[in-house]
């Protein structure tokens, strides 16, 4: 059988392990998949400093390497450009693409699921939400038979890490902070966690999957967690209650239809509810569906080994699918659900 050949577009913590795992794992992938996948090289900026993979592979040119005969191109860079123009050649030049970028995807799934469907093309990006949860998957495809109504959760490692601290300490949010700076788990700037930036992503690309919509990191009511102080978590403990960071997409019918209300913000929750035994850098999703009921997904949301292990997951579905000529779900086609405002009655 032909080999499924493989562009990976950025070599950090995520493309590292994704090269890991498909060097040690390469005779089990090629017995899932039922042909071998081939690395056919990996974009970075500065080829010097990636010692740890073969320098063979290594190259400065991404359109060449994206233009070339390659099958699959796997983007681990992050940001809205240049990926998407990479992301968008590739998947016009019928390629099939796994990427990891919520920023991107929150911004421009119209897009890019349109260049997808008009090549037949699969865009898979399991690792852009919750990490190594198994999450989008089951919504596109598991749940695609079912009327999901909510999704609701916590999509956010450094801003749970931060509440859930605050919570079993009784420290201020700037300690935590800090102590979560200290620790490696927030970012040396950590705005877009805790102001919700990284979860409004998140939240748009759950609803638009959910709701088979178009929701944009903008659409999205947003609430970070700054001014949560050390009172408030005291006086929610007090009533039973803890607070933690949600992304919460719902579907609202009234007598003008059917909307959907997306929206992060920090939330009292019951300390019997299963999100408020969800603690340390951890992340958890509530799914609500007419016939399945309630399910809730757990597990680690950020980190490169598991953020690669969903990477690895995508690349298996899309190599799959080449090897019996077939494809993974169209998205292109549905109908947009208008996005309710906040405040609206
Ligand atoms: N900064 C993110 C988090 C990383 O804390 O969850 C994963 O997207």
């Amino acid at each position: 059988q032909k080999p499924i050949k493989v562009a990976l577009l950025g070599c950090g913590t995520v493309g590292t392990e994704v090269v890991r795992l498909l060097t040690d794992q390469a005779a089990d992938l090629t017995a899932r998949v039922g042909a071998p996948v081939e690395l056919a090289g990996i974009a970075v900026r500065k080829p010097n400093k990636h010692r740890e993979v073969p320098a063979e592979l290594l190259t400065t040119d991404v359109d060449g390497l994206v233009e070339s005969d390659v099958d699959v191109v796997v983007e681990v860079v992050g940001g809205i450009e240049p990926a998407r123009t990479w992301l968008l050649k590739a998947l016009h030049g019928g390629k099939s693409v796994v990427t990891a970028n919520k920023a991107l995807l929150a911004e421009h799934s119209g897009e890019l699921f349109q260049a997808a469907d008009s090549t037949g093309a699969d865009l898979y990006f399991e690792a852009a939400v919750a990490g190594a949860i198994p999450l989008l998957r089951p919504l596109r495809e598991s749940l695609a038979g079912d009327r999901i109504t909510r999704v609701m959760g916590i999509v956010n490692g450094t801003t749970n890490f931060i509440l859930s601290g605050m919570d079993s300490t009784g420290a201020s949010y700037s300690e935590t902070l800090e102590e979560a700076t200290r620790l490696g788990y927030a970012e040396a700037d950590p705005t877009a966690d805790v102001d919700g930036f990284d979860a409004a992503s998140k939240a748009a690309i759950l609803a638009s999957l959910a709701f088979h919509s178009r929701v944009t990191a903008a659409d999205v009511h947003r609430e970070g967690i700054a001014s949560v102080s050390a009172a408030d978590i005291a006086a929610a403990k007090g009533l039973g209650r803890t607070v933690k960071l949600l992304a919460i997409c719902e579907r609202v019918t009234s007598a003008g239809g059917e909307s959907i209300s997306v929206r992060v913000h920090p939330a009292m929750i019951p300390r019997t509810h299963p999100l408020a035994g969800v603690n340390g850098a951890f992340n958890a999703v509530f799914v609500e569906a007419d016939a399945a009921g309630e399910m809730m997904f757990y597990g680690r949301g950020a980190g490169g080994a598991p953020t690669a292990s969903a990477v690895l997951g995508d690349l298996v579905a899309v190599a799959r699918n080449r090897v019996v000529s077939g494809r993974g779900p169209r998205e292109s086609a549905y109908a947009a659900l208008p996005v309710r405002p906040m405040g609206q009655a």
